[in-house]
C-alpha cells in the first residue's frame, strides 16, 4: 500500500490541526476509470479558511473525507497522474482543479474530453456545485506552467467571483450607485474586482481595509480612494453606493448602512475574512444585505451568452489582469508539513501580508 500525507483540521476548532498518513490503493487495485493523482502544488489564501468555516453548511467537508471530527480543507492547485485506469488519460498528465491538502487523491474520471474531466466519486456529487468536481487538463499549457501556473492556483477561482460581481453590477447599472465600496480591499478577490471596476470608468472604487494594509491597497492603483475601517463614516454620505463585502463583519455592515441610509443601493455578501459575522443581524437601512450567489449568475449568463460565452469573456478579463500580478503579488513556495502548517495558521490568524501568495506542497 502507498501512503498519502494529509493535513487535517478539527471541524469545531480550526486552530487544531495535524498531519496524518492514509492509505492509497496501488495502481493495480484501482477500479476501472480511476486515476491516482499526486498533488504537486496548491495555493492557500483566506478563501480556503472560508471553505473551512462553511465546511458543514456548504458541504465542503464532504469532498475529501477525513477521520471523524476532522476535515480536509479544499485547495486549488495541480496534480500529476501517477497511475491511470482510464484509457484516455495517460500517466504523467497534469490536472488543475480542486484538491485536498494531501499528497494523493483518487479521482473517478468521467466525462473525459480534450479539455478536462469530472470526478464522479459518489461522495462528491450531492449538494456540491459542479465547478468543484471539474479538472482541467493542462499538460504543456504555458498559461498553467511555472509562475503563470502559480497565479492560476492563487487567483483564477477568486477572479471568477470578481468577474461575476463586476458583470452583475454593470448589468444592473450599479443599482443607481456611483461608488462601490469593497471591504477587505487588500484581498485578492477584492482587488480583482477593483481592477475590473476601475476599467469601467465613471464609477468610484472605494477600498476599505485595515490600517496595516492601506499602503498595499493604495499601491495597487485600482482604488480611487482607500479608507481604514475606523474612518468609514468620513466618506460623504450623499454618494449613492453599492457595497461588496469580502470581510463579513456585522458591525462594519451596520455602520455603513447607518451612514449611507437610502444611498446604500446594493449590499452583497461575498466573504468572511474577518470571521466576525453575527448570526442574526438586525434589519438595516438601505438595500437589504444578501449573499451574492455565483452559480446563479453563471447559470444566467451561460444561457444568455451561449456555449463558450462565459469562457471567452472571462479569458479576456483574465488576460488583462495577469500582467498586473508581477507587481502585485510575491509568490512564496513552501514545502513539507511544517511549512503547510505555518501558512495555514498564519492565514487563519490574519498574519499573512496581502502581497504574499503562498504556494504549498505536502511532498517533502
Ligand atoms: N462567495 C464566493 O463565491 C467567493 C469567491 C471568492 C472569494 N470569496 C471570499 O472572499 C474573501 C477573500 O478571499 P481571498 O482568498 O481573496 O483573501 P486573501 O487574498 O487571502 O485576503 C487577505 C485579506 O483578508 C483580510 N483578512 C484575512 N484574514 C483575516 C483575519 N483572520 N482577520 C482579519 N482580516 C483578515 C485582510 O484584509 P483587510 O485588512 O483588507 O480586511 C487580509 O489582507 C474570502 O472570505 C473568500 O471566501 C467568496
Amino acid at each position: 500500500m502507498m501512503k498519502s500525507t494529509d493535513f487535517i483540521v478539527a471541524r469545531d476548532d480550526l486552530r487544531q490541526c495535524k498531519v496524518i498518513e492514509t492509505e492509497v490503493p496501488d495502481a493495480a487495485a484501482l477500479p476501472d476509470g480511476a486515476l491516482l493523482v499526486g498533488v504537486t502544488s496548491f495555493a492557500f489564501t483566506a478563501n480556503n479558511i472560508t471553505y473551512a468555516v462553511l465546511g458543514d453548511a456548504l458541504k465542503y467537508w464532504q469532498l475529501f473525507p477525513a477521520p471523524q471530527g476532522f476535515g480536509n480543507v479544499p485547495v486549488w492547485g495541480f496534480g500529476e497522474v501517477i497511475a491511470s485506469r482510464h484509457p484516455d488519460i495517460a500517466v504523467g498528465e497534469r490536472l488543475f482543479g480542486y484538491f485536498p491538502m494531501a499528497t494523493h487523491l483518487v479521482i473517478e474520471a468521467a466525462d473525459v474530453t480534450k479539455r478536462g474531466l469530472r470526478d464522479a466519486a459518489p461522495h462528491r456529487q450531492e449538494g456540491v456545485a459542479p465547478v468543484y468536481n471539474a479538472y482541467t487538463r493542462v499538460s504543456g499549457d504555458p498559461a498553467f506552467t511555472g509562475r503563470q501556473g502559480d497565479y492560476q492556483a492563487l487567483l483564477r477561482p477568486l477572479f471568477m467571483l470578481s468577474f461575476l460581481v463586476d458583470d452583475y453590477l454593470a448589468e444592473n447599472e450599479f443599482f443607481g450607485a456611483r461608488g462601490v465600496l469593497l471591504s477587505s480591499a487588500s484581498s485578492k478577490t477584492a482587488f480583482g474586482l477593483a481592477h475590473l471596476l476601475h476599467l469601467r470608468k465613471g464609477i468610484k472604487v472605494i477600498g476599505l481595509t485595515s490600517a496595516s494594509n492601506v499602503e498595499f491597497v493604495k499601491s495597487l492603483g485600482c482604488y480611487d480612494e482607500v479608507v481604514t475601517y475606523d474612518r468609514v463614516t468620513s466618506l460623504p454620505p450623499d454618494l449613492p453606493v453599492a457595497y461588496v463585502d469580502m470581510a463579513g463583519n456585522s458591525e462594519l455592515r451596520a455602520t455603513l448602512h447607518g451612514h449611507f441610509g437610502d444611498r446604500m443601493k446594493y449590499s452583497g455578501r461575498v466573504g468572511l475574512t474577518h470571521r466576525a459575522s453575527s448570526m442574526d443581524e438586525p434589519a438595516l437601512p438601505g438595500a437589504k444585505p444578501a449573499w451574492f450567489f455565483a452559480p446563479d449568475q453563471i447559470r444566467k449568463r451561460a444561457k444568455e451568452w451561449g456555449p463558450g460565452g462565459i469562457d471567452t469573456r472571462f479569458g479576456a478579463a483574465w488576460a488583462g489582469f495577469v500582467p498586473m500580478l508581477d507587481q502585485w503579488i510575491a509568490v512564496t513556495e513552501g514545502r513539507g508539513r511544517e511549512a503547510v502548517k505555518q501558512v495555514y495558521l498564519d492565514t487563519l490568524n490574519g498574519r499573512v501580508a496581502p502581497e504574499q501568495g503562498h504556494i504549498l506542497s505536502l511532498r517533502e
